[in-house]
């Protein structure tokens, strides 16, 4: 059934009813809510995080049919920031929107792609005068969805509130049309992403925590009916300390020196969530997926 268009109720075959006389806010509520769902992929780190992504990426859209692809990728340069180069190759593997977060700078070359290519964020809190935009909208079959990128204030750096910019930004969206919108608050602490997604809960479709790197048990639907989680996770291999190699991530916390840090090259998991929408701005459920994955032999 397309979703932008269809004047029928799911699992209605076109034979069984007349023609469709509801109001036209109630036919667009009910194509928009048919079978939308967003794919959230968690910090993709380092050359490991990426093979991951890109090799776990079809059997994913096989299985469940994302409408929407929107991956977090401000560590994939290894382990930090992003090239225009790597943002090319997530979009021409069908990603239709790249988040960032306190990491998007780290590549200089990537200043300009930022402020020139609409489908990559980085946190809507910072200062104008840096480069880059912090949300989006994309349309997918007929649905729009708008894609906010916002940062945490509590131990990250960023010109402005976070809570006060999401509301900019949501009304913006939402005045833009926007079937659904979601929200990657990339912050350090838990606190401040349950307080968001309590303070956006009924306006935005979801709100998810990314930059921790470690998922955390608590998705669920809000009572008004947005999907929230923690923090989504990572890419990449969980066999080190959050991306790092664990014997050098031991050796910095043991002797308190300097240790030069590299990508870790174990166990590569896929972290993410399938949100289920069910109509504007509302989802039915949020399921956390956990893959691991096992890299061809080389
Ligand atoms: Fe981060």
């Amino acid at each position: 059934m397309p979703r932008g268009g269809s004047a029928r109720l799911p699992g209605v075959s076109a034979g069984d009813v007349g023609p469709d006389d509801r109001p036209s806010e109630l036919r667009r509520a009910v194509a928009v809510s048919d079978r939308v769902s967003i794919l959230f992929v968690g910090d993709v780190v380092g050359g490991l995080g990426r093979r991951t992504l890109l090799a776990l990426l079809p059997g994913l859209r096989e299985r469940l049919a994302p409408t929407f692809v929107v991956v977090n990728g401000e560590n994939v340069a290894g382990g930090l920031g992003i090239t225009p180069k790597l943002a090319d190759d997530l979009f021409a593997a069908g990603i239709d929107v790249i988040t960032l977060g306190n990491h998007s700078y780290h590549r200089r070359e990537i200043y300009a792609y930022l402020d020139q290519t609409e489908r990559i964020l980085r946190p809507a809190n910072y200062l104008r005068s840096q480069p880059g935009h912090g949300w989006c909208v994309v349309e997918r079959e007929g649905v729009k969805l708008g894609v906010v990128n916002l940062s945490g204030n509590v131990f990250l750096r960023a010109g402005h509130p976070a809570f006060a910019e999401a509301d900019a930004a949501v009304a913006a969206l939402t005045k833009a049309g926007c079937d659904h919108i979601l929200v990657d608050m990339h912050a350090e602490v838990t606190s401040e992403k349950v307080a968001l997604g309590w303070h956006l809960d009924g306006r935005v479709t979801a709100v998810v925590g990314t930059h921790t790197h470690v998922p955390t048990a608590d998705a669920r639907v809000l009572p008004g009916g947005t999907a929230y989680i923690t923090d989504v996770g990572m890419t990449g291999p969980r066999g080190g300390v959050i991306g790092v190699k664990k014997e050098q991530a031991i050796e910095s916390l043991v002797t308190m020196m300097h240790v030069r840090f590299d990508t870790a090259e174990d166990d590569p998991w896929l972290n993410g969530v399938l949100i289920s929408c069910s109509g504007p701005m509302r989802a039915q459920a949020i399921e956390q997926l956990l893959l691991p994955w096992t890299p061809p032999p080389a």
